[in-house]
């Protein structure tokens, strides 16, 4: 068991705390949002994450975790992880003052020989500003970035595929890795900076990918091929890997947006032309742009005067995250073209953009929409029985940019269905 002091409650860090904790650790969870803490103390979750509210309150009963809105309750932890927000910058590369701040506020507060691991996703050497902001030759700096997924964090954090630890020391990266008591996990243990560099290299190796699917589904569309055979043709060969080759309205989120523009301009600054990563942004945008031409082309080509019914806000199923999500993208497109939108999503009740009118339930949605839009995987819309919503619609057509729904069955109740990369 041992002393965990986690500085962030956001998704990494109370994600980290929360499991931490579940493994028998006493953890503190700092938060210079105070609101908050008194929310997370009080046993509810902050964000929206299967099983989190559970774990809090079962580890706040049996006092493995605390929340904190002082930084000096973490005093006298030995294991401090860093999970504090990594924004972009206005060029794309990723904003480190958190970081460095956090860094600097600790150095007076860790106790002797304590660890400071970052787990905050950093582009590669950002270690190094981490090392002089402490200024603490005792401490050692670790880099241990996460592999979380929103909407099944705790799941990736129980089993994940690798833990990867980095450090000048390997005795501290040992130690820090047995935190996570998962001995028949494969353990990468490296130097800080190659550990920084697989957490991007990995996003944005999927975000490649995740554009190449697309172009793929979109390439099946006009040549007649069947997107959904293709890439589950692709997936059995076991170099490709059947994972994440499932066709969407593009790729968002947090984290891979941001993750290839930051990756992007590390590259730059080196003087490598990684060119992929802006052929994987710009084709993601294509994406966005290819969806909405697909509605416009079932409804006469014009999109003025039409009104979109959208399922799906979050920026996949599961979270309440819209951050880059692909359906605002794609919704924006929508009105910029001249359509209006009523857009119903299972978790999310309210967004930025006011030009988005919110239904309150599937139904409302339906009402006189001129088309149906699938742009986020719920369960709740695979379930949906087209005779239910056939007679709300003025026009029956059901475009379903996430292939969710069943073609059979909403052809039969009379609806146009127009898939994602198959006919
Ligand atoms: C991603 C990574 O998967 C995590 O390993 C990483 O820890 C995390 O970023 C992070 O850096 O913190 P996340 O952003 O939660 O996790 O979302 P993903 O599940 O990776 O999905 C990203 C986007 O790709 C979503 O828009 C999703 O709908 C899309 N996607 C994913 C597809 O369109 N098709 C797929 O087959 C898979």
């Amino acid at each position: 068991m041992a002393n965990i002091g986690v500085i962030g409650t956001g998704y990494v860090g109370l994600t980290t705390a929360v499991c931490f904790a579940e493994l028998g650790h006493k953890v503190i969870g700092f938060d210079i949002d105070v609101s908050k803490i008194e929310v997370l103390s009080s046993g509810k979750s902050t964000i929206y994450e299967e099983g989190m509210s559970e774990l809090i309150v079962k580890n706040l009963a049996n006092n493995n975790l605390t929340f904190k809105g002082n930084i000096e309750a973490i005093t006298n932890c030995e294991f401090i992880f860093l999970c504090v927000p990594t924004p972009q910058d206005a060029d794309g590369s990723a904003d480190l003052s958190y970081v460095i701040k956090a860094s600097k506020d600790l150095s007076p507060l860790l106790k002797k020989d304590a660890v400071l691991i970052t787990k905050s996703t950093v582009p590669v050497n950002a270690w190094k500003d981490v090392v002089k902001a402490l200024d603490r030759s005792d401490v050692a700096v670790v880099s241990n970035p996460e592999f979380l997924r929103e909407g099944s964090a705790i799941v990736d954090f129980f089993n994940p595929d690798r833990i990867v630890v980095g450090c000048t020391s390997s005795q501290k990266a040992k130690q820090v890795s047995d935190l996570y008591k998962q001995p028949d996990i494969q353990t990468i243990i490296t130097d800080n900076s190659s550990a920084e560099l697989i957490k991007y290299a990995s996003n944005s190796f999927l975000a490649i990918k995740l554009s190449y699917v697309n172009e793929i589904a979109a390439l099946c569309e006009s040549v007649g091929a069947n997107a959904k055979d293709v890439l589950f043709g692709m997936g059995q060969d076991s170099r490709i890997g059947s994972r994440f080759l499932e066709p969407g309205p593009g790729w968002g989120g947090s984290c891979f947006p941001k993750d290839v523009r930051a990756l992007r301009v590390t590259a730059e600054d080196n003087a490598i032309n990684m060119s992929l990563l802006s052929a994987a942004l710009d084709s993601n945008e294509k994406t966005h742009r290819r969806i909405v031409d697909k509605v416009e082309k079932e409804l006469g080509n014009s999109l003025i005067g039409k009104t979109i019914c959208i399922w799906g806000l979050a920026f996949k199923a599961n979270t309440d995250d819209y951050r880059e999500s692909p359906s605002i993208a794609v919704i924006e497109r929508l009105i910029g073209r001249g359509a209006s939108v009523v857009a119903f999503d299972p978790v999310i009740t309210n967004v930025d953009n006011k030009k988005i009118k919110i239904a309150k339930s599937i139904e409302e949605s339906c009402k006189s929409a001129d088309a149906i839009l699938v742009l986020t995987e719920w369960e709740q819309f695979k379930s949906v029985n087209p005779d239910s919503v056939k007679d709300l619609v003025k026009n029956k057509v059901v475009i379903d940019s996430r292939n969710i729904l069943d073609k059979k069955q909403w052809t039969k109740s009379g609806f146009n269905f127009i898939g994602n990369g198959w006919q």
